[in-house]
């Protein structure tokens, strides 16, 4: 029996948006982000030489070919390492809501990119799956490590994986606001390749991160909170406002991701280190100090239900669990 892994989702504070080539999944701009305790998958797989095709199995039901076909790409390239011919059987659980935009590409993909390494034995380093996670998603190139993890574009396969960066073990969490945890109607992969190809505005958008990526990592080596929160809203904001220049037009916004974001500034007025982000869904996630963060939730209570404000902390990599 092959062992189950799980990894974590990832959150990038320097928002990956674009890519560069579509079937190595390489991007057009580095990325950053943090890694989060709160969501997470955990993934088994099994080759079985009685399947006639592989098989995904999430949260207990059977997934359609869109699904597979990452799965299946991820698959495909350890058969062709291992010299393996067995279809698998994929069976996982995810922690987090599923294609709600709070990354569950990422912990998903990585989770299988690790359990596949379990299975064949083939004994990947780190950042080899680090580039196997990257074929099913990109975010889950960051997923494999814990804290800050830096997904460096690139130019090709083996130059474009991640690397840890800074371990978050300083007073630094993160809120997620949950407005809605159904399936987002553009999923990222289609969102960002419509802005590339259309937007005029995605252009600006990648003129401006190399400076947002220097500026995020002196502040994290600073620890410095407000500077980090900031660089990251401004980021996300930059983001969001290439979808509504495509063709045609989108936003992953709705009234109560705004409602949240002003929230967010109310609090900051009242002066707490408190910052958002948001990824390609109506989630907002709020970047702020783990020893304020009970006190913001209360704040939030004003706006949301308890049920839909969740903490979390800084996460760790990716695990084998020897026990499920
Ligand atoms: P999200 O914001 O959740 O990352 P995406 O649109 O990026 O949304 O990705 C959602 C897709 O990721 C799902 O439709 C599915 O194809 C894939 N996915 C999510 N979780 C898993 C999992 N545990 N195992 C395999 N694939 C998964
Ligand atoms: C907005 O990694 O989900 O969350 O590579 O096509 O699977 P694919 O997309 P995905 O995109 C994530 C986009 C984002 C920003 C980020 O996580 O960096
Ligand atoms: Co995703």
């Amino acid at each position: 029996m092959s062992k189950w892994v799980r990894a974590h989702t990832n959150i990038a504070l320097i928002k990956y948006w674009g890519k560069e080539d579509e079937e190595f999944i390489i991007p057009k701009n580095n990325s950053l982000s943090l890694t989060l305790d709160a969501f997470y998958t955990d993934t088994r797989v099994t080759f079985d030489s009685s399947l006639k095709e592989d098989q995904l199995i999430l949260d207990g039901e059977e997934q359609d070919a869109s699904a597979l076909k990452k799965v299946s790409t991820i698959l495909d390239i350890v058969r062709n390492k291992a010299e393996l011919t067995d279809y698998a059987l994929v069976e996982s659980i995810n922690y987090v809501p599923t294609a709600a935009g709070l990354a569950s590409s990422a912990s998903g993909l990585a989770a299988l990119a690790g359990a596949a390494n379990e299975a064949s034995e083939l004994n990947l380093s780190a950042q080899e799956l680090s580039r196997l996670a990257r074929r099913g998603s990109g975010s889950a190139s960051r997923s494999i490590y814990g804290g800050f993890v830096e997904w460096e574009k690139g130019i090709n396969d083996e130059t474009s994986f991640a690397h840890p960066i800074d371990n978050a073990n300083w007073d630094i969490g993160m809120l997620f606001i949950i407005v809605k945890q159904a399936k987002k109607e553009v999923s990222s992969r289609d969102g960002m390749q419509r802005t590339v190809t259309t937007s005029p505005f995605y252009a600006g958008w990648l003129s401006t991160l190399d400076q947002d990526l220097t500026d995020m990592k002196l502040s994290i080596a600073e620890q410095n909170i407000d500077k980090v929160g900031a660089i990251a809203e401004r980021n996300a904001l930059k983001m969001h406002a290439t979808t509504l220049g495509a063709q045609p037009p989108f936003t992953y916004w709705t009234a109560d991701s705004m409602i949240a974001m002003d929230a967010v500034r109310k609090l900051r007025k009242e002066n707490y280190s408190v910052y958002f982000t948001m990824d390609a869904g109506p989630n907002v996630k709020v970047i702020c100090k783990q020893s304020e963060m009970d006190k913001i939730k209360k704040a939030l209570l004003a706006y949301f239900d308890e049920e839909q404000i969740i903490s979390a902390k800084p996460g760790p990599g990716i695990q084998v669990l020897e026990n499920r």
